[in-house]
């Protein structure tokens, strides 16, 4: 079969020709119809993830076919019984386990769920760990209410454009930032109350002031920009960390903190039960992620340079065989 294969040393994901994966038992055979890039994907292949290991097939997200019926794939590998953190033994599919970059993958059929009938392929396979995360920081964490105004920082991101696309189908009023001024257009025209660019001098000041301040920030940015953040925010406000994309938090106050009653709050994936919380949220609101882009496995390499430029609005999909 055709997979995208981790391979030491080079710089770019490359599309080999493999063999057809072994079937163990209790485990299924899925066709995979559509997957999605995640930044994790790159940091893979720029030797910045832990645990990388020589030959894999890269992937977390996919959709595929099992028996007929179309399914997603929950990209969690042993979360453990505790809903609050994952198990020591966790790990995410696509590094150190085979993923989803590939014709066929063999799985476990409990990581298996229906998908959606609103969504196509492509769509189903934007869902899973873009959709798992942005749930679980913005309801579990973060506590998300239909009164709350939310900022979303970096909205061109996978997982940013999903907890977007969640906050708004809840009913909350909803701010994004970004570096660029056309992807916050884009986010007005689907229903943001408004947008600043974080490149910008003084942004955070002018944003406080045409909003009026935040009851939750859901930021995976981090970096020297997170006070801005903190300082955005209504006493009681709670914000959700998943990504450190930007590195390390500087020239934060505590007295900004404890003084407004602020929570901090970090987040990574979510349980099994929160996959199929946010599966079953996605089809009662019918919302449909949103796609940047699709390539075919032959074009992954363009794929990868997108996203490490940052130039998406919404999830880099991958188009594979399999037909519905
Ligand atoms: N903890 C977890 O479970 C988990 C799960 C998924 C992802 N992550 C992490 O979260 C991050 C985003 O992942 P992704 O897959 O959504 O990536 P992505 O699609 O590549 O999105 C990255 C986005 O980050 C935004 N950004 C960059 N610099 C920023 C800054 N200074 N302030 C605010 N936003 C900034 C950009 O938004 P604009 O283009 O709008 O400027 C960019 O589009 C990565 O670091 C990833 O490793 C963690």
């Amino acid at each position: 079969m055709r997979a995208i294969v981790y391979r030491h040393g080079r710089s770019e994901p490359s599309l080999e020709e493999i063999r057809d994966p072994v079937v163990r038992e209790g485990e299924v055979v899925v066709l995979l119809q559509a997957a999605a890039l995640n930044h994790r994907d790159v940091w893979i292949m720029q030797g910045k993830y832990p645990g990388i290991q020589e030959g894999i097939i890269m992937g977390s997200d996919g959709a595929g076919l099992y028996n007929g019926s179309s399914l997603l794939i929950n990209p969690n590998q042993n979360w453990g019984t505790d809903s609050n953190h994952q198990s020591s033994g966790y790990q995410i599919l696509g590094m150190p386990a085979n993923g989803t970059f590939a014709e066929r993958i063999v799985l476990p059929e409990d990581r298996l769920v229906p998908t959606p009938g609103h969504l196509s392929a492509e769509e189903a396979a934007a869902l899973p760990l873009g959709g798992l995360t942005a749930y679980r920081v913005l309801f579990r964490r973060c506590e998300l209410t239909s009164t709350d105004k939310v900022c979303i920082s970096g909205i061109g991101g996978g997982v940013a454009l999903l907890a977007f696309q969640f906050a708004l189908a809840l009913g909350a009023e909803v701010w994004v930032t970004s570096s660029d001024p056309q992807k916050i257009a884009e986010a007005k025209k689907m229903g943001a109350a408004g947008g600043f660019r974080y490149t910008e001098q003084d942004w955070s000041k002018s944003m406080k002031k045409a909003s009026g301040g935040f009851d939750v920030i859901v930021d995976s940015a981090g970096g020297k920009g997170f006070s801005n953040l903190v300082s955005m925010c209504k006493p009681g406000a709670r914000i959700g960390i998943y990504g450190g994309t930007r590195g390390t938090i500087q020239n934060l106050s505590p007295q900004q903190i404890f003084w407004k009653q602020i929570s901090i709050l970090g987040s990574t994936m979510g349980s099994d039960s929160d996959f199929d919380e946010m599966v079953d949220f996605v089809d009662s609101h019918k919302i449909h992620p949103k796609i940047d882009s699709i390539y075919t496995l032959e074009e992954v390499a363009d794929a990868f340079s997108r996203m490490e430029k940052g130039e998406q609005f919404g999830k880099i999909v991958l188009k594979i065989g399999a037909e519905s």
